[in-house]
């Protein structure tokens, strides 16, 4: 049986060798005719009679087959790989990314031969600065154990694609595991949102502009507490009072088509408090404070309206020295003026912030009177208020926050400060008090020394 197909194959092959036998032998029959046929029989017997030859059609039929079943084999295992492993994609864009290189670092039972550099640059209130490393995943195929599962973690880098919002490139975070073990990438999250949130609870995260983005400005600050600025009777409270009156009216904005803002405008001499009180009122309302320098020279209007636009959720904006804005329309051309933030650029920033939450901007300046009238419109600036030299009343609320308890040292320095028609801000107030820590005796004895502060106004 075996014989027949071989046979008749051989026999096909043989005419064929033929013809080619044939074709060829104008060339090789001259030379030589016994070597002719001497090829010729050798042909024959290899095709008829050689065995192996004869189960080559077989070996074809089983090499076609192992390939077969080996894609199949492929195949399966690819099903079963897909049913089996899950993972989970962390672009660089979302906030849990930062959260989750954070946990990592942080895990214990983890393999990395690659690791990133995190550097957190400290600025302290006293001026000094420290700096913290903390070593982060760096790009590669890590692995870490987690409540009994092997998770696979692959940082990758896109080199292509470029953050247009910050100019740093997309970076995307897969962790990958079996099936069944898919619900601990939600506790992963948790744990890692948890961790990032509780780094910062009871503090106020500070953003500063960097080229086109926010960025956190130092580590978190322990929240200040808003009485702890002594404002004069009545302005501290006033001010909470309406914020907490705007927050509560979303709806009312919303129902009329208002844009959902508030401007608030603190305006006075330096040194008065009025940035630390909005830094205190953003902790006092659990909000984050996003602040902008308009005195400095980076910032332009196109820069101001895209931060105005992008700024971090739950924030404050504080735009500091906004009269700066004013300068540059003025003199606008002349050399060596640094600012570039216009008049019309900042009222545009300010008429066209988009955003779907609210929008409380606070706005400072030690020269009310350089501001235009423009500014004072409904949607910029809707509350104004003068913050100024300490009255008698900081004055002695002032004193008795540095030494409590000291009532009778308390009047005879405010009756001192009040004889002596002695002006000054609140910052020197301050600055008397801690160069006479738990000495209220010597700081009324210093008193006099204020006089030669007497500030500008
Ligand atoms: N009214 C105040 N109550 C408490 N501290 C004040 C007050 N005014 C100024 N200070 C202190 O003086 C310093 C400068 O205050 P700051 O808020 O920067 O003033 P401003 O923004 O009005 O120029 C800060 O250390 C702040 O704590
Ligand atoms: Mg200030």
């Amino acid at each position: 049986m075996a014989e027949l197909p071989a046979g008749s194959d051989a026999a096909n092959l043989n005419a064929n060798a033929d013809a080619a036998h044939t074709s060829s032998s104008s060339v090789v029959a001259d030379n030589n005719d016994s070597a002719q046929s001497g090829i010729h029989k050798f042909l024959d017997n290899v095709m008829q009679n050689n065995p192996y030859f004869a189960a080559g059609g077989g070996l074809m039929l089983l090499g076609t087959g192992l390939a077969v079943a080996r894609g199949g084999i492929i195949r399966a295992s690819r099903l079963l790989y897909q049913q089996m492993i899950v993972d989970l994609e962390i672009q660089s864009k979302d906030k849990s990314y930062a959260w989750f290189l954070q946990w990592m670092s942080n895990h214990p039972h983890r393999i990395s031969k690659h690791l990133s550099v995190r550097t957190t640059y400290i600025q302290h209130d006293n001026g000094s600065a420290s700096t913290k490393f903390s070593l982060v995943p760096g790009p590669g195929n890590h692995w870490i154990r987690y409540k009994g599962a092997f998770i696979k973690i692959t940082r990758e880098r896109s080199g292509k694609m470029i953050d247009l919002t910050n100019g740093s490139p997309y970076e995307t975070v897969t962790l990958t595991t079996l099936y069944r073990d898919r619900h601990l990438f939600n506790h992963i999250l948790d744990e890692a949102k948890s961790i990032a949130l509780k780094s910062t609870e009871g503090k106020t995260v500070i953003y500063t502009s960097f080229g086109p983005e926010w960025r956190k400005f130092g580590q978190p600050k322990a929240k200040r507490a808003l009485p702890s600025v002594i404002l004069d009777k009545g302005i501290s409270d006033g001010i909470l009072e309406d914020v907490h009156d705007f927050m509560r009216n979303g709806k009312w904005y919303s129902d009329r088509g208002i844009p959902y803002r508030r401007g608030y405008l603190l305006y006075g001499p330096p040194g008065s408090g009025k940035t630390s009180f909005i830094q205190a009122l953003a902790g006092e309302l659990d909000y984050n404070i996003c602040i902008l320098n308009l005195a400095e020279g980076h910032l332009t209007d196109d820069r101001l309206n895209h931060l105005m636009n992008n700024m971090p959720e739950r924030s404050l904006l504080l735009l500091e020295d906004i009269d700066a804005a004013f300068h540059a329309r003025k003199q606008s051309g002349e050399s060596g003026f640094h600012s570039s933030v216009t008049f019309s650029g900042l009222l545009n920033a300010l008429d066209g912030v988009t955003s779907s939450e609210e929008t409380i901007t606070f706005m400072t300046t030690n020269h009310p009177e350089k501001l235009d009238p423009a500014l004072m419109r409904p949607g910029r600036i809707d509350y104004k208020v003068y913050i100024g030299d300490a009255t008698l009343y900081q004055a002695e609320k002032m004193f008795m926050k540095f030494y409590p308890g000291e009532d009778e040292l308390c009047s005879q320095f405010v009756g001192k400060i009040n004889k002596l028609g002695i002006r000054v801000s609140t910052a020197h107030l301050q600055g008397l008090f801690v160069m006479n820590k738990d000495q209220p005796a010597k700081a009324l004895e210093m008193a006099a020394t204020l006089r030669n502060h007497n500030s500008i106004l």
